[in-house]
């Protein structure tokens, strides 16, 4: 039995663990410097256990949870998931055990880091394309400029679906996350009607690609036609799974992208260094994105039975919290967590979770931003923010830079 779990009653909590197992929108936690509160419930209580369930914000002890077999994604009395805009279990997100694998087969190498490197001229592209916007202003606010639209139209040309969805998909997207409502329940009720307004425009899309007679080269197209083991996948595993990707690729890579584009912005020396040292990047992001966590949380974990994690007990139905932003902070698994260095040479972070709902688009995520800064610095070499304005950051189930103000030299 271990000695290090604090028993509150969740009342007594203080506000910032209460703001984090409540996934409380802009609450206690500072939005803009989160690091230090977060690091302190975890020194304060690693394990915490209260009328609910049991909370776990050490590196170790998440690890493990993540890996628990009988740790579950959905509710089980209730089998329908929470905030994700559907009254159905999300693919692969939502699932566990032997279909959580069966999916995770079928979907992972279509998301390889070799196919995905593939990528990179493409997002180079892009990137450009949206920089010609306002490279001659001499200022720009980048979360809109530049990290809003690189993942949506990301995810649209992998999909092969036209750019005019854009504002659709973004706005579907945004009421199902953004938690707008006054109560949990009027917050689900609106993200589950804009879940469903999605899934019919994905539909329609999905039934205008089957009427096509020619084959494209797209993820849509791979979902449609490529089989493992004699399994391939039917409209409605489709349309859950593009429901999926608009949840968990465009919110995520928009928080990180702006988040580490705001750190190097206000670091001019360190951002210096990688402008000439570029094959540096990929380490700094990883570093970055440790220090940031932008996905703060995993979703809700139920035991569906009795089960331990490293001697802490945990029992049938009890819900189970894995922090994975404190974990990144554990002194036990980095030397001088706070400390944010670029060259850090060993650096499992775990900002992409851990165990078996570890990210599935962890590769494009990062082939994304990789080549979205390299090209931004090869451009924009110089910048940092606005004189007199500053970063605003807003945390609603992720965290983001919501406003990058930014100036630059213009070229003449
Ligand atoms: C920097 C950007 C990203 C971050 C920080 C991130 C982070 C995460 C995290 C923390 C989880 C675990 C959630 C949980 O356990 O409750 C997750 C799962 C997932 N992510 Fe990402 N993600 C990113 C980008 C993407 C992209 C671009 C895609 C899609 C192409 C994607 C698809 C998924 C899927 C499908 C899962 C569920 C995996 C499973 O349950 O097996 N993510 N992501």
């Amino acid at each position: 039995m271990r000695n290090d779990i604090c028993e509150i009653k969740f009342d007594d909590m203080s506000s910032e663990l209460r703001a984090l197992i409540t996934y409380e929108p802009n609450g206690s936690l500072s939005v803009e410097v989160p690091q230090e509160l977060i690091d302190e419930v975890r020194r304060n209580s690693p394990v915490v256990r209260w009328e609910m369930g049991v909370g776990f914000f050490g590196m170790e002890d998440v690890v493990a949870a993540g890996r628990n077999p009988h740790l579950v994604a959905t509710e089980p009395s209730t089998g329908e998931p929470f905030g994700m805009g559907t009254s159905v279990p999300l693919i692969p997100l939502h699932l566990d055990g032997e279909i959580h694998r069966h999916y995770r087969r079928l979907l992972d190498p279509l998301f390889a880091p070799k196919k995905m490197a593939l990528l990179e001229p493409q997002i180079r592209a892009l990137a450009d394309s949206l920089i010609d916007a306002f490279i001659d202003e001499g200022h720009a606010e980048l979360h809109d400029a530049l990290c809003v639209p690189l993942p949506s139209i990301m995810f649209l040309t992998l999909f092969g679906m036209p750019l005019e969805d854009l504002e659709f998909l973004n706005e579907k997207k945004n009421r199902i996350l953004k938690n707008e409502g006054t109560s949990m329940m009027e917050m689900e009720q609106i993200g589950r009607a804009a879940g469903l307004e999605l899934d019919t425009h994905l539909r329609c899309r999905l039934t205008e690609r089957r009427a096509e007679s020619v084959r494209r080269d797209d993820l849509l197209d791979s979902f449609m036609y490529f089989q493992v083991d004699g399994h391939g996948l039917d409209d409605d595993e489709i349309v859950n799974l593009m429901h999926m990707f608009t949840i968990a690729g465009l919110d995520t890579v928009t928080s990180s992208l702006s988040c580490i584009l705001a750190w190097l912005a206000k670091h001019p020396e360190q951002r210096r260094r990688l402008v000439a040292h570029p094959e540096e990047l990929a380490r700094a992001i990883e570093e970055i994105m440790r220090s940031e966590s932008p996905v703060p949380s995993s979703g809700g974990r139920w035991a569906i039975q009795d089960t331990e994690v490293n001697g802490v007990p945990i029992k049938q139905g009890e819900m189970v919290y894995l922090c994975w932003a404190s974990s990144n902070l554990d002194p036990a698994a980095f030397a001088n967590p706070f400390e944010i260095d670029l060259q850090r040479e060993s650096n499992a972070h775990i900002a992409f979770a851990a165990g078996f709902h570890r990210c599935l688009g962890s590769h494009l995520a990062r082939a994304e931003l990789r080549a979205a800064i390299d090209q931004f610095h090869r451009r924009i070499p110089d910048y940092w923010i606005t004189d007199g304005d500053e970063v605003e950051y807003e945390l609603a189930g992720v965290r983001q830079a919501k406003r990058v103000p930014i100036s630059f030299p213009v070229a003449s």
